[in-house]
């Protein structure tokens, strides 16, 4: 008789559930959070604070199986284990892109699963897709950040942003690990492409429109998914160039250059926040509670969760050597102030937490508040009204209109380096030898976290997206010649290769990097491999006319070659248009726009950043980079004129306005980017020689003239003062915009 009522009162929950649930949905986020925290047991709130990579719930080669969940370890997670989390493509390390009905046949299963717990609380599935979906296979890939931010377009980010979305909600997934904020300030570190460049304006204004295009205001629409900064703080700058080795940033610098862009995210609204993985003044990231709690929490206001980085608090034991233990370590990162942790290979995580607590060690309060921020989010994501994927995948996965935005964005993410002579654009009935390593390649034009996670399996490429040789083909046919292989590693004949140059007008010699991400990418010497040089100075020996191109992650030292190139292009990670882009700028079918986002050293040590310091341009010492901050050529030319400013002073808080007319003196229509700059002439703490502070890019018409206006702000002229403080100082400030300077002063109050 009983068992009969308990079946029947289950199945009365089973019918009411979600109709309860359903009446919870029209209160307030705070009220749903209080409601479901304190139903949770302690196993299931720890449960939350869980991240698993998807190979502990896989069969065996998930990545290869129609269905790759093993239901039985899905259940040990969810029923067991509570988890809140999963992350990756099936079977790490192998990460490989998915069919999309597989992701959201999986995902679906996870759902359903979840659905059958007690409270029946959704995990929040987050993957890596920095430039599009990248796990998820025929996804539209665009340009890496470091190109976005070479394009100095905010409406390109702004929808790069929204067509994520579109396709990880597509692929039945929640929560995108993007984009990174860390400033990108050592041209060594292997992931610098990933970054949006060397600028705390530039890194701002790219990530914010990225955050807006893929979060909106609301997330929890079908087409909007919660985004991720990271990694949260100094991750960027290790002082040896090495992936996740120690960096030193002294608070005025961490203040002025790495927490702009993180503010800016979190102004954004966006909704979690990846933790550094390495250490920074002696503190890893994961156990820096004046990070994690005194300046993101009560100093930003950051109110959504924060996840750890992979293996991040185990390390704090197995590679720090600063917990004793694993469960200190635990301790320590959970009391610092991680979230969430990307355990993420087993339960280690969630068994330690939940003794600490139970003997004390870690209030119940800290769980509580770190729970809670879990469970804000995923009701903000619209997860506990979802059952099903949301977003049918047609119309929003690998759309025409964001093929057609990729396409744009890699053709303005190119920078014109050099062009003696107006060589560039060639004539099509020009005679052209294409060859160099990263010729006829797609991955050297993707990097990292491309189909896989290093973006090295070209063979997984999709056979429809040309690589450069093979768009040039489709240009000028017959006209092409080529010498080289498919891969960046296949050898190249340089005997061949100079005989073929004789018979040609001019060569396109293809340089620089294959793709890599993190570790894995770390490298001695920005020089280039000395097979690349060789092959340089063969084909220089021939006296043919050299376009340079060049495509990867970091400024490699190109000095002799460029020297000695009639042109130079610099692709970086233009992603799968990339080809088409180049093809169409080499050939002048695309006036390009490219500036740099960071500064392009002469030589190795050539690491001074444009916002250099007096010190850094005295006597012998001076900013002489091979290409500028900021630079980059058109098939035209472009005039700033008529520079002005709407007052000489100005009290503090108050704001000025800019004024300065733009010409095309050209004969062709082209887009050009004017920059205003601002230098503050005398301060309680050294100043930079000049600091981006605002930037439009402008289309114009062979001979059109725009006037554009600018509002520089209190915060443009402010700056970490001596005592840590936010301050600006009356004095002279000077505005440069193109060759031309206009001054005000700030007076006292
Ligand atoms: C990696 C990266 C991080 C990524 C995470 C999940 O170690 O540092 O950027 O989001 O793990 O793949």
């Amino acid at each position: 008789m009983k068992l009969i009522l308990y079946f029947y009162i289950f199945f009365l929950f089973l019918l009411l559930g979600p109709a309860v649930s359903a009446q919870e949905n029209n209160e307030p986020v705070e009220t749903r959070v209080g409601k479901l925290l304190a139903q949770m047991t302690l196993e299931e709130k720890i449960g939350q604070m869980t991240q698993i990579d998807f190979s502990v719930i896989s069969v065996e080669n998930g990545q290869d199986a129609d269905d790759p969940v093993d239901q039985a370890k899905l259940d040990d997670a969810l029923f067991n284990y509570h988890i809140g989390s999963i992350l990756n493509a099936p079977t790490t390390p192998n990460n490989k892109a998915q069919p999309i009905e597989k992701w959201r046949n999986l995902t679906q299963v996870i759902r359903d699963t979840t659905f059958r717990t007690r409270l029946q609380i959704p995990v929040i599935y987050g993957i890596d897709a920095i430039h599009g979906a990248n796990y998820t296979r025929n996804a539209v890939l665009f340009p890496q950040a470091i190109n976005m931010a070479a394009t100095f377009e905010p409406e390109l980010s702004f929808q790069e942003g929204k067509f994520t979305a579109k396709a990880v909600k597509a692929s039945g997934l929640d929560w995108n690990f993007a984009p990174v904020m860390d400033i990108g300030r050592q041209p060594l570190w292997p992931r610098l492409w990933e970054t949006y460049g060397e600028d705390v304006h530039l890194v701002g204004a790219m990530g914010e429109a990225f955050i807006k295009g893929h979060q909106a205001d609301d997330f929890s629409a079908a087409d909007k998914a919660p985004a991720c900064l990271k990694h949260f703080v100094g991750y960027s700058f290790p002082i040896n160039g090495k992936d996740r080795t120690p960096a030193w940033i002294g608070e005025r610098m961490l203040r002025e250059y790495f927490l702009p862009g993180f503010e800016a995210g979190v102004k954004a609204g966006a909704a979690t926040i990846m933790v550094n993985s390495a250490e920074v003044d002696g503190i890893p990231g994961h156990a820096n509670y004046k990070y994690l709690t005194g300046i993101l929490r009560e100093e930003m206001g950051f109110t959504g969760f924060t996840v750890s980085d992979w293996e991040d608090i185990i390390r704090l034991y197995s590679r720090d050597k600063l917990a004793a233990s694993p469960s200190e370590a635990v301790k320590i990162a959970v009391m610092a102030g991680v979230d969430m942790s990307m355990a993420p290979f087993n339960y280690s995580f969630y068994d330690l937490l939940l003794q600490l607590v139970k003997d004390g060690e870690v209030p119940l309060s800290r769980i509580d508040e770190a729970v809670s921020r879990i469970l804000r989010v995923k009701f903000q994501s619209g997860l506990f009204d979802r059952q099903q994927p949301a977003l049918a995948a047609a119309d929003n996965f690998a759309s025409r209109e964001a093929v057609e935005l990729n396409r744009r964005a890699a053709r303005e993410s190119i920078v014109l380096a050099k062009n003696d002579g107006q060589l560039l654009p060639l004539p099509r009935q020009a005679k052209v030898l294409v060859t160099g390593p990263t010729a006829n390649s797609l991955s050297v034009m993707n990097g990292g976290w491309t189909i896989t996670w290093q973006g090295n399996k070209d063979e997984l490429y999709p056979q429809d997206k040309p690589s450069l040789y093979r768009a040039l083909l489709e240009k000028a046919g017959d006209r092409v010649s080529f010498v080289g292989g498919k891969r960046f590693e296949d050898e190249i004949n340089i005997e061949q290769a100079v005989s073929e140059a004789r018979n040609n007008d001019y060569i396109i010699l293809a340089l620089g990097e294959k793709p890599y991400t993190e570790t894995l990418g770390n490298i001695e010497t920005l020089d280039l491999p000395p097979p690349q040089l060789q092959l340089a100075r063969a084909l220089q020996a021939t006296g043919k006319p050299i376009i340079l191109v060049t495509f990867g992650g970091r400024p490699r030292i190109i000095t002799e070659i460029a020297n000695n190139a009639a042109a130079v292009v610099l692709g970086f990670l233009p992603g799968m248009e990339g080809g088409i882009a180049m093809a169409d700028i080499l050939y002048g079918d695309v006036n390009p726009s490219g500036k740099l986002p960071i500064t392009y050293p002469r030589d190795t040590n050539g690491i001074t950043p444009y916002d250099y310091k007096p010190s850094e341009e005295f006597e012998s010492n001076r900013y002489w980079p091979l290409y500028s901050f900021g630079h980059g050529l058109s098939y035209t030319r472009f005039e700033t004129s008529n520079l002005q400013l709407d007052k000489t002073s100005i009290a503090n808080g108050e704001d000025i306005n800019v004024s300065v007319k733009v010409r095309n003196t050209g004969n062709l229509t082209g887009k050009e980017v004017v920059m205003v700059y601002l230098h503050d002439v005398a301060a309680s703490v050294t100043r930079p020689n000049r600091q981006l502070k605002a930037f439009r890019k402008v289309e114009l018409k062979a001979g059109e003239e725009r006037t554009l206006l600018f509002t520089l702000t209190w915060r443009d002229m402010s700056f970490i003062g001596v005592d840590m403080r936010r301050i600006v100082e009356p004095g002279e400030f000077r505005v440069m915009v193109g060759n031309e300077t206009a001054t005000f002063s700030v007076v006292k109050n």
